[in-house]
């Protein structure tokens, strides 16, 4: 009986805030729609709740492919406890991240914005956003990463014997581990390994509280990665003191945080730093490790491909006298069959699907209304999977990129202010361990199993369990 009562109390509590959300959020939506505009077609499904159950129920991709069917390259829905206009058309990719990008704030969840650091340059527009920008994407520019190929090589050799033989690696969890690696590389140039490890063993559990439940409950994943989050900030102060210490002129990542002054002559302060390298971690590691994971599926599962691939590089490969010189900058850069395996691997895996904005005004688009408040979602992959752009678009196939694409069809870095500034450095260091891999390496995929998991960016099922092992010359003679 008492458990029955408090069922009902906590019945009719759900049911008042949902009339409130619902009422409340719905009085707004009318009154913006006076304006003329009509609100895109679509449903918000249950009140609140919205479509979060379909959303996840299915394959999130599946989800977005058959509202686009239904409503066509501009539809609403409701997920998470916000409304949403979903945008599936480069015009409208581009009106969002590019055209009208002051009208669109980047919008995070208030959990990951802490976890990641407010001051990283992703959560931010306008002055702040500019200059944290021309910073990052300073160091990252080809003429930047030049220098980096030695040290990138060093650590795509390092990571594939440490494979050889191996009965089975996971295959992602691998990738994350290089990409991390480089992105260590990048930020800090030579950093001791005692830091090295020490930003590594915290960055891990970092990423693992990352998405899981947000709670301040000591012992739960969340909060162990916030304790993480703020001993890497420590670290990161105290390598920022010794440089300092030491009147080090580095020229990396660090470097130009530490001696960037604004117009009053300010520095960026420890905090200020730290959210921002934190944040170019995070931007780095599982977006190239699931882009590798990917491409090393592709090329196992096309052999045709993966033959003209090894073509491809063991010319280069003799050319440094059979892998005895190193690779060099210039040679990273005519790769062309690999260059286009590595695009279309983006495009087929699409693995960052979308991206979230916020309307910072009642915004209109082809006469339809985007209120202000509403989330905005530029549909990446739709694109990249629209048959109109890219014929027989499940099928991989790099040869489409012997001609360009369109314009604003191909946007897997994104597009506009917030476009990847890592978008050089995660193709060097995917063409150079492709080098290696393919010369000096075979490899078998572990199980049948297809499939895609999420987390959150999809990778192939169980992260591509395989077994790695040393090409032997001889084995060429019977192949
Ligand atoms: C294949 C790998 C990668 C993919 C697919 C990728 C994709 C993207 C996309 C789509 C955005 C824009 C998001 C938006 O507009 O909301 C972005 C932003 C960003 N990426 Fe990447 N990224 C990759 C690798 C990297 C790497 C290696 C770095 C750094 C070393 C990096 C650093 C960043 C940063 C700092 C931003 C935020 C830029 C800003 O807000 O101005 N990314 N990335």
């Amino acid at each position: 009986m008492e458990m029955s009562s408090v069922f009902l109390y906590l019945l009719l509590l759900l049911s008042a805030l949902v009339s409130y959300v619902w009422f409340g959020s719905h009085r707004r939506w009318k009154s913006s729609s006076r304006k003329g505009a009509k609100l895109p077609p679509g449903s918000m499904g249950w009140p609140y709740i919205g479509e979060t159950h379909q959303f996840y129920s299915q394959n999130p991709d599946d989800f977005f492919a058959s509202k686009q069917k239904r409503y066509g390259e501009i539809f609403k829905t409701h997920l998470l406890g916000c409304p949403c206009v979903m945008l599936a058309s480069p015009e409208a990719a581009k009106f969002v991240l590019v055209n009208q990008a002051h009208l669109f704030k980047p919008t995070y969840p208030k959990s990951k914005e802490q976890m990641i650091g407010p001051s990283a340059l992703f959560f931010h527009q306008g002055d702040y956003h500019m200059r944290l920008r021309k910073l990052v994407q300073g160091s990252l520019t080809p003429e930047a990463i030049k220098s980096l190929v030695p040290d990138i090589e060093t650590l795509a050799l390092s990571l594939l014997h440490s494979w050889d033989g191996v009965p089975q690696v996971n295959t992602f969890h691998e990738m994350k581990k290089y990409s991390f690696d480089v992105g260590i590389l990048a930020i800090f140039g030579q950093l001791s390994p005692w830091y090295k490890e020490e930003l590594k063993k915290n960055y891990c559990i970092v990423d693992k509280g990352y998405n899981s439940f947000p709670t301040k409950i000591p012992g739960t994943l969340y909060h162990n990665a916030l304790l993480a989050r703020k001993r890497l900030s420590k670290i990161l102060s105290k390598i920022v003191r010794e440089r300092r210490e030491t009147s080090s002129t580095q020229k990396d990542l660090l470097g130009s945080l530490m001696n960037s002054r604004d117009e009053k002559g300010q520095l960026l302060s420890d905090d200020q730093i730290a959210d921002n390298i934190i944040g170019v971690l995070f931007a780095a590691q599982d977006t190239t490790a699931s882009v590798m994971t990917w491409i090393v599926k592709y090329l196992h599962d096309d052999q045709k491909l993966l033959e003209a691939v090894k073509v491809e590089q063991s010319a280069i490969h003799e050319a440094n006298d059979g892998g005895k010189r190193p690779l060099t900058w210039v040679q990273t850069r005519n790769m062309p069959l690999t260059h286009k395996v590595i695009q279309e691997s983006l495009r087929m895996s699409s693995i960052i699907s979308f991206t979230f904005r916020e309307a910072a005004a009642d915004v209109e688009y082809k006469g339809y209304l985007i209120p202000k408040g509403w989330k905005v979602m530029p549909l990446f992959r739709n694109i990249h999977h629209n048959s109109e752009f890219f014929p027989d678009p499940h099928k991989f196939d790099p040869s489409r990129f012997e001609v360009s694409p369109k314009p604003n069809t191909f946007i897997p870095f994104g597009n506009g202010v917030h476009a990847c500034p890592g978008n050089e450095l995660a193709k060097l260091e995917s063409l150079i361990l492709i080098h290696h891999l393919v010369t000096k390496f075979r490899w078998e995929v572990v199980g049948s199993e297809n499939g895609i998991q999420y987390g959150p960016f999809p990778v192939p099922k169980g992260g591509l369990p395989a077994k790695f092992w040393k090409h032997r010359p001889a084995e060429t003679a019977s192949t």
